[in-house]
C-alpha cells in the first residue's frame, strides 16, 4: 500500500491548488481526478465561458462601432471557431495546472477514487486497483447541476435538447432559439452570449428578480439592460413541461408555451458526494453539503472539506481561499476562513461586480446603514468609453462604525475592480481613511471615490 501524508479526492481549483500548496509545505500528496485537472471551472465553467463572453464582447462592439466613429464591414461569428479558440485556452490552463503538480512533485492518478475507511495506517483509498492511505484527506470533489424532476426534462437531457454548463460550452452551431430555465449566473452569461450571437433567447425565472441576491436596484438594471438588448425575461414563472421543441411554463395561473431550439438548465447546483466513501467514515453533511468549521474540517479529524462540496460560497476563489486555509491547518499554521468580502461577478454585458452586504442583508443583522449611489456616468473614462450606459456604484456604509460594509456595481471593468472593494471591506479602514487614497485617473475605479465623498 502506497502511504502518503495527504489525499485529495478532486482536482478543481479547491483540489489542485491545495495540492500545490501541501506539497509545498512539505506533504506528500496524492490528488485524484476522474476527469481532467482543473475541474468545471477550467473545463466547463469560469474560464470557457469568459473565453465565450469575450468573443461575444468583440461581436457587439462591431455591431455598435458606428456609435464610436468607426465603420466596420462584414462582420459575422464562426461558432466553431469560437469553440476552436476556447478548447485552445482551456488545454493551455489545464496543462498548466499539471505542469505545476509536477513541479511541486504531487502524484496525480487520474481515476475515480473511493474512501473505503480508517485503518491503523490512516484513512484508506482506492481507485478499484490499487489502495492508498494517509494521515489526511481533503474531499474536493466539488458540485453537479441541480436536475429537477420536471417531466420531460430528463428525457431532453438524454437527448441532448436540454443542456447543462458542460454541453452549452461546446454547442458548434447557434441555436436558432435558446429558452434558459433559471435566471442566475449561468443562465444570464449564457443568455447573454447566445443573445449577442444571434439565437432568440428566452429566460424563464421562478422568483421575480433576476440575479438571485444581487442588489435590487443592480438586479433590476441588468434586467433593463438585457431586455434592451433583445432578450426576453419570463418571471415569476415556473416551468411544468419540456417537450421536444417547446418549453411549457406556468404564468399567474395559466399555461403557456415557448418554442425551443435548444434549452439550457441552470437553476442551481449541488455539493457532489455520491459514492466517495465519506459514509464509510462517518462524514457529517447537511442538505447534502459536507459540514466544515473556520479551518475546513470535518467532523471526522484529520478529514477536510473545501470548495463547493461544503455547500458555503459555491465560487472558484472561495475554493482556493478555504483549500489554503485548509492546508495552513494542517500544517499546524494559524489561519481561518473569513466568508463576509468574498467577491462575487456577473460576467455580462454590463458586468455586475458585489462585494459584502446590502442594506437589506445588513438591516437583518441589525446594523444600521447609509447607502450611497452614484452613476458611473461621474468617471471621465466610463462616459468617453460607454454611450448610454447606466451603471453606478453603490456603497453600503455602517454607520455606528464609518465603516464600508459593501460594495455593489454594474457597469464595464467592474470586474476588474471589485478585488479593490473587498481589500477596503476586509482592512476595515474607516471612511475618512478610504477617502485618503489615490485612485489613478481616468478610471472607472475613480466612481468608488465620488462614491466615498458623497457619503458626507
Ligand atoms: P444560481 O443559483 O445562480 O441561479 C439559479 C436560478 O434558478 C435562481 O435564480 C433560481 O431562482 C432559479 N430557479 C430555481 N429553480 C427554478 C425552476 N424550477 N424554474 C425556474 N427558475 C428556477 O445557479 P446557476 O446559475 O445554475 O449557477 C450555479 C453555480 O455556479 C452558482 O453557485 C454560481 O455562483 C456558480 N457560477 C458562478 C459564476 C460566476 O461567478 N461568474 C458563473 C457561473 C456559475
Amino acid at each position: 500500500m502506497d502511504e502518503y501524508d495527504l489525499i485529495i479526492l478532486g482536482g478543481g481549483p479547491a483540489g489542485y491548488f491545495a495540492a500545490e500548496r501541501a506539497a509545498h509545505g512539505g506533504l506528500k500528496t496524492l490528488l485524484f481526478e476522474k476527469r481532467a485537472l482543473g475541474g468545471v471551472c477550467l473545463n466547463e465553467g469560469c474560464i470557457p465561458s469568459k473565453a465565450l463572453l469575450n468573443s461575444a464582447k468583440i461581436l457587439d462592439y462591431a455591431k455598435h462601432a458606428s456609435s464610436y466613429g468607426v465603420n466596420v464591414e462584414g462582420y459575422s461569428i464562426d461558432q466553431s471557431a469560437v469553440i476552436a479558440r476556447k478548447n485552445k485556452v482551456v488545454k493551455a490552463l489545464v496543462s498548466g495546472v499539471g505542469m505545476q503538480m509536477k513541479k511541486e512533485k504531487v502524484t496525480v492518478i487520474n481515476k475515480t477514487a473511493v474512501i473505503t475507511g480508517k485503518t491503523a495506517d490512516g484513512f484508506s483509498v482506492t481507485d478499484g486497483e490499487n489502495t492508498y492511505a494517509a494521515d489526511k484527506l481533503l474531499i474536493a470533489t466539488g458540485s453537479v447541476p441541480v436536475i429537477p424532476p420536471i417531466p420531460g426534462l430528463r428525457e431532453g437531457v438524454e437527448s441532448g435538447f436540454c443542456l447543462t454548463n458542460r454541453e452549452i460550452l461546446d454547442l458548434t452551431e447557434i441555436p436558432e432559439s435558446l429558452v434558459v430555465i433559471g435566471g442566475g449566473v449561468i443562465g444570464l452569461e449564457m443568455a447573454s452570449y447566445f443573445n449577442s450571437v444571434g439565437s432568440k433567447v428566452t429566460v424563464i425565472e421562478m422568483l421575480d428578480k433576476i440575479a438571485g441576491p444581487t442588489e435590487s436596484e443592480i438586479s433590476t438594471l441588468l434586467l433593463k439592460n438585457y431586455k434592451k438588448s433583445g432578450v426576453d425575461f419570463k418571471l415569476s414563472c415556473k416551468v411544468t413541461a419540456v417537450g421536444t421543441d417547446s418549453v411549457t411554463y406556468e404564468e399567474n395561473g395559466e399555461s403557456r408555451t415557448v418554442p425551443a431550439s435548444k434549452v439550457l438548465v441552470a437553476i442551481g447546483r449541488k455539493p457532489f458526494t455520491d459514492g466517495i466513501g465519506i459514509d464509510k467514515i462517518g462524514v457529517y453533511t447537511e442538505r447534502g453539503a459536507i459540514v466544515t468549521d473556520e479551518h475546513l474540517r470535518t467532523n471526522v479529524p484529520g478529514v477536510y472539506a473545501a470548495g463547493d462540496v461544503n455547500g458555503k460560497v459555491m465560487l472558484a476563489h472561495t475554493a482556493y481561499r478555504e483549500s489554503e486555509v485548509a492546508v495552513n491547518h494542517m500544517l499546524g499554521k494559524r489561519d481561518v476562513m473569513r466568508y463576509n468580502a468574498i467577491p462575487s461577478v456577473i460576467y455580462t454585458n454590463p458586468e455586475v461586480a458585489s462585494v459584502g452586504e446590502t442594506a437589506e442583508s445588513a438591516a437583518a443583522k441589525g446594523i444600521e446603514t447609509k447607502t450611497v449611489s452614484v452613476s458611473m456616468r461621474m468617471s471621465g473614462r466610463y462616459l468617453a468609453e460607454t454611450d448610454g450606459g447606466n451603471g453606478i456604484a453603490k456603497l453600503i456604509i455602517d454607520i455606528k462604525n464609518n465603516k464600508l460594509i459593501g460594495v455593489h456595481l454594474i457597469g464595464s471593468y467592474t470586474s476588474e475592480m471589485i478585488y479593490g472593494a473587498a481589500l477596503m471591506i476586509e482592512t476595515e479602514l474607516d471612511i475618512e481613511a478610504l477617502k485618503e487614497l489615490v485612485f489613478p485617473h481616468p478610471t472607472v475605479s475613480e466612481v468608488i471615490r465620488e462614491a466615498l465623498f458623497a457619503a458626507d
